[in-house]
């Protein structure tokens, strides 16, 4: 099978390592690709969101094939452009990708469902809004409608900061025509747990529980970003957890969106708060998570090519998605600055000793420069690591990181200790110690 994955982030060069171990793959190709996926596959240099740039390369390199990792094709046709020409792709169509691509869309196919989310309201009204956050007791969160990069939610401290928010989007439109519409929703209370499932229109297979770090700083603090690194399995999310969001959330929303004619293939993403009364969704995304997919993919024990093919030809053998045991823990090593203004080109130093380490070194943004690695984006490698027991992925992916350098490097030096604690309250769960 030829395989073309589309997007340059770690993610991809994740996808594309777990791609490459495939014996069903022959060929693998990356639009655009990165540092990283230059040494296992052949980049292209078709960007991510030129769309009729990459249905022209899928055509010319005959892709059997096409892997979609970020959301910003998914919303803008891009499967649905490629089914036109026979290609056979996996990611959700337009229609189905408006799970992510609108919010309001999103909540009102919840509630249409009855699946379980934050009381919201939607408004495309600057005066309707305020007064609706001036008849509240607590300030609620305030989400532009559309795709804003994970800048999109704002979690207000007080009702005045929610009005001020409020503004921010509507009337100095600082996400541009994402934050026409908002959704205002009741603020939730728990643990954040990312549960990824693959979907073939009809049936859906989980895949490990997942926990995120989005905030850029230890202690999730300071702002948010793309995400800081990312662990599985989440022992926040039992096994009886698990199930009851598969049951309540998962199910439901494939099953909903096969009702309403636009059924779910590809990778559906709920973001959950695992709340007092059960798992809430925060979110869906239509795509893998990133970093999330960085720690997921290294425990899967199956052909990925083989399952996202299945997904794509809605026909997914659920029997085949494996796990291995232990955990896996990704830590992201950004640029001094990120996510704000960072530097690019600095040569980067260590990745093979890293890898000599037993890391999996997976690139972001990084490309090669007169033989030399150097940096090129916000988030720059994702150093990643198994282990039998959670404590010990960690220890192994920090030493990893303490391998690697360039200048201004920045890293949270607390990813997976909020799984390690609860380990440790959980007792019971030998396996995690
Ligand atoms: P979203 O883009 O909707 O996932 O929101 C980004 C982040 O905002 C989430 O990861 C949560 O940390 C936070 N958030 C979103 N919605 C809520 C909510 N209803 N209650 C509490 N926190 C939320
Ligand atoms: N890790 C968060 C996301 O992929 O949206």
């Amino acid at each position: 099978m030829r395989v073309l994955v589309v997007g340059s982030g770690g993610r991809e060069h994740a996808l594309a390592w777990k791609l490459r171990q495939s014996p069903n793959v022959s060929e693998l190709f990356l639009a655009p690709g990165n540092g990283g996926t230059a040494s296992i596959a052949r980049n292209i240099p078709v960007k991510a969101d030129d769309i009729p740039g990459l249905v022209r390369a899928a055509r010319e390199h005959r892709a059997d094939l096409v892997v979609v990792g970020p959301e910003a094709p998914l919303a803008a046709g891009l499967v649905d452009a490629l089914a036109e020409e026979g290609i056979v792709a996996f990611g959700p169509t337009r229609a189905a990708a408006r799970l992510e691509s609108s919010k309001a869309f999103a909540k009102d196919f919840m509630a249409r469902h009855s699946i379980p989310t934050a009381p919201y309201r939607v408004f495309a009204d600057y005066e309707q809004a305020c007064s609706y956050v001036l008849s509240l007791t607590q300030p609620p969160v305030v989400k532009a409608d559309g795709l804003a990069a994970g800048k999109g939610a704002i979690v207000p401290g007080s009702i005045q900061e929610a009005l001020e928010a409020v503004r921010r989007l509507m009337v100095e439109q600082e996400l541009g025509t994402a934050g026409t519409t908002l959704v205002l929703e009741e603020r939730l209370q728990g643990q954040e747990v990312s549960l990824l499932a693959l979907c073939d229109g009809s049936t859906l297979a989980p895949l490990l529980p997942a926990q995120d770090h989005k905030a850029v700083f230890d202690n999730d603090e300071g702002p948010n970003t793309g995400g800081m690194g990312a662990y599985a399995p989440a022992p926040a999310m039992t096994a009886a957890v698990q199930d009851r969001a598969v049951r309540e959330i998962l199910e439901p929303t494939v099953r909903g969106m096969g009702l309403e004619g636009t059924p779910y293939r590809g990778v559906l993403y709920a973001g959950l708060m695992l709340t007092e009364d059960g798992p809430q969704v925060l979110e869906f995304n239509c795509r893998f998570g990133d970093p999330e997919t960085q720690a997921l993919l290294p425990l899967l024990e199956a052909d990925l090519a083989l399952l996202l093919w299945q997904c794509a030809c809605g026909q997914l053998d659920v029997g085949a998605v494996r796990w291995r045991a232990g955990f896996c823990v990704c830590v992201v090593m950004a640029s001094g600055g990120y996510p704000g203004q960072y530097r690019t080109g600095l040569p980067i130093y260590g990745v093979e000793a890293a890898e000599a380490l037993g890391c999996i070194v997976f690139h972001a943004g990084t490309r090669w420069s007169s033989g030399q690695l150097v940096t090129s984006g916000g988030r720059v490698l994702g150093v990643t690591a198994v282990g039998q027991t959670l404590k010990e992925a960690i220890d192994r992916a920090y030493a990893g990181v303490r391998a690697i350098s360039f200048e201004g490097a920045h890293f949270r030096t607390d990813i997976g200790a909020k799984g390690l604690q609860l380990c440790r309250q959980l007792a019971s769960e030998r396996r995690c110690t």
